[in-house]
């Protein structure tokens, strides 16, 4: 991995998204990596990244990774599918430090569990149209077949609360509904915001369909990462503690924010 230069000896996770469906990162991170300090950016004045265009979506991330590499982390994690499918190879040119990001490992375990080769991937526009899984699983496996839906209404349900909803069914039902037609074996949650719908999508795609969730796969990943560089650490980091800011933080951010996160946070207002 190019970064391989500034490894730290003492790992800090910087994460970075659009705004809050970063959290759902975050938390799996911190299930994984308890003892390990997480410093979070979520751009929540400028959310959402979905709709922009690559160039922007490009220089957006570049500024949430500086930020965060100012802010003292040493190890980056792109939570935001639509930053880490536009510009991850950006990101990995311009910076020299370990970046992990939600596509490649989703890439990874999508390739090893799908059976019949079908795999669908859900995502904002940006993500689907910047058709990364189908240009990395074809790398794995030429004859893999990757079956793109963009759900672009479900990030405002998913930050309303509606979770549950009659209406979010109906209109899961109408996004799912294609793909169910291609006979997929496998379900990529591209989006931050989706693992909060998984159970409800899990449902609507029947057993037989594998939910591959991108914010498990990557803190899976940078804990492998950090293990094999012999850093996990068995206590809490007396020194740097985790902190959480966004460069938006209305009282309905927070209000969000809550929705994403029981526990108690320290949150910040700073911009890039
Ligand atoms: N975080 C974004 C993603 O995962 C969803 C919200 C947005 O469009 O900014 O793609």
């Amino acid at each position: 991995m190019k970064g391989e230069s500034t490894i730290p000896n003492a790992p800090v996770i910087g994460v970075f998204d659009s705004g809050v469906g970063g959290l759902t990162v975050a938390k799996e991170l911190k299930r994984w990596l308890p003892n390990v300090p997480l410093i979070y950016f979520g751009d929540t004045a400028r959310t959402p990244y979905g709709t922009k265009a690559p160039s922007t979506i490009v220089e957006f991330a570049k500024e949430d990774t500086e930020f965060l590499l100012e802010h003292g982390a040493n190890i980056i994690v792109v939570a935001c599918h639509s930053a880490a499918s536009t510009a991850k190879e950006a990101l990995r040119a311009q910076f020299q430090y370990p970046i992990f990001e939600v596509v490649t490992p989703s890439v990874e375990v999508a390739a090893r569990v799908t059976r019949n080769g079908r795999i669908g991937v859900i995502g904002t526009r940006a993500t689907v149209e910047s058709n990364v899984y189908a240009r990395e699983l074809e790398k794995l496996s030429p004859n893999i077949v990757v079956i793109g839906q963009p759900c672009p209404l479900l990030v405002p349900l998913v930050e309303e609360g509606w979770l549950d909803r009659r209406e979010t069914k109906m209109i899961l039902k109408k996004y799912l509904h294609p793909l169910r037609l291609q006979n997929i074996d496998t379900l990529v949650l591209g989006c931050t915001h989706y693992p909060m719908l998984k159970p409800l999508i899990q449902k609507k795609m029947g057993k037989r369909v594998r939910i591959v969730d991108p914010s498990e796969e990557v803190a899976r990943m940078v804990k492998a990462y950090i293990d094999s560089k012999g850093l996990l650490r068995t206590h809490p980091s007396p020194s740097v503690k985790d902190t959480y800011y966004f460069s938006d933080l209305g009282v309905v951010t927070q209000e969000v924010i809550r929705r994403f996160i029981r526990e108690p946070i320290e949150v910040r207002k700073a911009s890039p």
